[in-house]
């Protein structure tokens, strides 16, 4: 009885307390690079805001806009705010959770080239918009090993052959070769580590060389149409363990030699995932255990680099524990993708219940054909739940396409998954609506911050629309940085309360926002800082007097105790958009899938 006791106890405040320290070296330093660092403290209370909305013609809604700060309540402002605000209270005596990493995106073969189309001078303005501390500073970036189904070539690298299908085993890997793609990406990472160092680098590989899987790559000639293509043995032959072995250490010894860290490695993008089309390959659990005790654990423990086990959907949770069971302690973290119709996060909290101090991520979701004219809630529905359910990371599907969402493989994979940078010529390009949502999370939460409980003040969830969503990190300089989802179509006025501080906050959260406040640590508050914040203020592009909708927030009260509200039309629709192929069946195998001790 005692220990089912202290087991249901404690265990919910000790769970997401695992820290990132173990996951290697960021490349950088720890924090660094940005507000809320410990050299770049918060010094006031500031607000920006990114409309939710996409607007016809560019650059007419909140991109990132300075909004109302929110205002330290001093007891002194007895006016009603009209409608009354929204209680936030946040956990920050026990409620200290996950450690941060950071956000961001996908490099893929596409990313690299339309951003290698840009004049010289664009490429470096838009690499600073994305990884500059002025710009979105995205601090978790993964990138394809070999090409993916945002490629317009396929290829690994070592086809031993005429083409990725092609090939011969080459058993001692003597002509393994990055290749002109795989050359480009190299170098583009390189450049990316100019612009922010401590960037968290992910590598996945959408398959193996043709010759270490069982049917080699078979590509339908004619999907659509429904062709039949042995798909059933895209599966890894696991009669090449070494050669996958030497496969990947050759890959992180080519990086490395061109000065480019690979901090975390997952073994295989959506390893259940066997008949895409375009490059992907079934690796079962046991496979990938044995690919890991059988020589890379080895390898990538000595280099430092975190193995993140799965990194596909939420509908099969048992794969990374098989992981974390097979090849015991070779696995560092767990990934998941947002994918499988809706994604379900509570699988992230079992998981953290049976593994603790194992560090979640949130890999891959895409924004599949964003509309204009329309709210787009993709990133936040990605980011926002896959945090309060322990993630310590999260990155979007690739990072920019040109305006057909290609270049990407003729043979299936994703026709409509838009870029967050959109390359339009050698002199053009755009930043999307995703850019900016992402600079909410990314530009101000920094490596190294913690992400603490949310006691009061969430409404809804990703699987719906009206909600309120709240996520709430302290940084390097005790500062806080919360991150609010507004999609209850009503401007909401938001009072702001912790467990452990006497400070309470009132400010407000635009109607169908992103907003995000920051709000200065104790300490900084206690000195009473005047003078001007020494912090580089993000971009504001938003001209406040060019459009109607303004950044200041709800109709003021009036204090006379008839607050009348505006009627709320509930929407039944979700706003969610599923990007990709419904489930896709596990293949026979002779592997089992366990029950969990816990
Ligand atoms: C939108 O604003 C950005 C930044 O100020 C600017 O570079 C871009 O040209 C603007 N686009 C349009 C269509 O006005
Ligand atoms: C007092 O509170 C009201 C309602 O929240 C708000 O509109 C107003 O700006 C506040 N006044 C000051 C001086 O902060
Ligand atoms: C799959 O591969 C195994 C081992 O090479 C072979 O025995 C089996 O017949 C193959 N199945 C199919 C459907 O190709
Ligand atoms: C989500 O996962 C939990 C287990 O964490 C399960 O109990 C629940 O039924 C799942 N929900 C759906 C809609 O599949
Ligand atoms: C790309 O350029 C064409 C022609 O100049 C223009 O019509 C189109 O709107 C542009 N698309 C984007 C996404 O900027
Ligand atoms: C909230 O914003 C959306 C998108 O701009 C708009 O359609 C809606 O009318 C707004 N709701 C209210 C109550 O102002
Ligand atoms: C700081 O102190 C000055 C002088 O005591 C006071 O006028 C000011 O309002 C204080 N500022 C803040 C942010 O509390
Ligand atoms: C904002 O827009 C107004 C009206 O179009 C213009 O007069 C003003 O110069 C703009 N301000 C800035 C900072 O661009
Ligand atoms: C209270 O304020 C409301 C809204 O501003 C107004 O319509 C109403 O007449 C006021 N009532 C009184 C008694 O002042
Ligand atoms: C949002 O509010 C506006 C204004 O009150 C209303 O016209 C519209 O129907 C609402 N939209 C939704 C999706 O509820």
């Amino acid at each position: 009885m005692l220990l089912i006791y202290l087991l249901t106890t404690l265990l919910p405040l000790l769970s997401f307390a695992q820290s990132i320290k173990n996951l290697g070296s960021s490349g950088g330093n720890g924090p660094s690079g940005g507000i809320g660092d410990v050299n770049n403290p918060v010094l006031k209370a500031q607000s920006f805001v990114t409309d939710a909305f996409i607007p016809l013609k560019q650059n007419t809604t909140r991109q990132l806009a300075h909004g109302k700060p929110p205002v330290l309540e001093d007891g002194t402002n007895t006016t009603q705010a009209c409608p009354p605000p929204r209680t936030i209270l946040i956990d920050d005596l026990p409620g200290k959770r996950q450690e941060m990493v950071g956000f961001g995106y996908s490099w893929t073969d596409s990313s690299v080239e339309v951003l290698n189309r840009l004049t010289p001078e664009l490429q470096d303005q838009v690499l600073k918009e994305l990884f500059s501390p002025e710009g979105n500073n995205m601090g978790m970036m993964r990138h394809t090993i070999g090409s993916s189904d945002m490629s317009g070539r396929q290829y690994s690298f070592d086809d031993n052959g005429p083409g990725f299908n092609e090939g011969q085993p080459d058993l001692s890997l003597s002509n393994f070769d990055l290749g002109e793609d795989g050359t480009a990406m190299l170098e583009m990472l390189a450049r990316m580590g100019s612009y922010k160092s401590d960037v968290f680098r992910i590598g996945s590989p959408w398959s193996y060389p043709g010759w270490m899987k069982h049917n080699g790559l078979f590509i339908a000639p004619n999907l659509d149409a429904g062709t039949s293509y042995n798909v059933l043995n895209n599966s890894f032959d696991r009669q090449y363990i070494p050669q996958a072995i030497e496969y990947f250490t050759k890959y992180l010894d080519a990086y490395a030699s061109r000065g480019v860290r690979v901090n975390g490695l997952t073994l295989m993008n959506e390893p259940l995932n066997y008949k895409g089309g375009y490059p992907c390959m079934y690796l079962d659990s046991a496979d990938g255990a044995d690919i890991l005790n059988h020589g890379l654990g080895t390898v990538l423990k000595d280099r430092d680099i975190a193995l993140l086990a799965y990194d596909h959907n939420t509908d099969q949770p048992m794969y990374p524990s098989q992981m974390l069971q097979r090849a015991e302690g070779y696995v560092d973290a767990a990934a998941w993708h947002c994918y499988a119709y809706l994604a379900n996060y509570s699988v992230m909290d079992d998981f953290n219940y049976a593994y603790p101090e194992t560090p979640q991520f949130m890999t891959e979701c895409s924004n599949y054909l964003p509309q204009t004219a329309a709210l787009n809630w993709q990133v936040v529905n990605a980011f926002v739940p896959a945090v309060q359910h322990g993630a310590a990371g999260a990155s979007m599907w690739v990072l920019a396409t040109d305006p057909d969402f290609g270049p990407h493989s003729p043979y299936g994979g994703c026709a409509g998954c838009q870029g967050a940078i959109i390359v339009n010529s050698s002199t053009s390009y755009l930043k999307t609506n995703d850019y900016y949502v992402v600079g909410q999370f990314s530009r101000f939460i920094r490596r190294g911050a913690f992400n603490y409980r949310v006691l009061k003040g969430n409404e809804g969830n990703h699987l719906k629309p009206n909600q309120f969503n709240l996520i709430a990190a302290q940084n390097p300089d005790r500062s806080w940085a919360i991150v609010f989802v507004n999609n209850l179509n009503r401007t909401e006025n938001v009072r702001l309360e912790f467990t452990g501080s006497a400070n309470v906050w009132e400010g407000v959260v635009p109607n169908s926002t992103v907003t995000t406040w920051l709000i200065p640590a104790d300490e900084v508050l206690r000195k009473n800082e005047t003078g001007p914040s020494t912090s580089t203020p993000p971009f504001a592009l938003y001209n406040a007097t060019s459009t109607a909708a303004g950044p200041t927030g709800a109709g003021g009260g009036k204090g006379n105790g008839s607050c009348v509200l505006p009627p709320v039309t509930l929407s039944t629709t979700s706003s969610a958009t599923s990007s990709t192929t419904p489930l896709i069946p596990v293949p026979h195998t002779i592997n089992v899938i366990e029950q969990n001790v816990l």
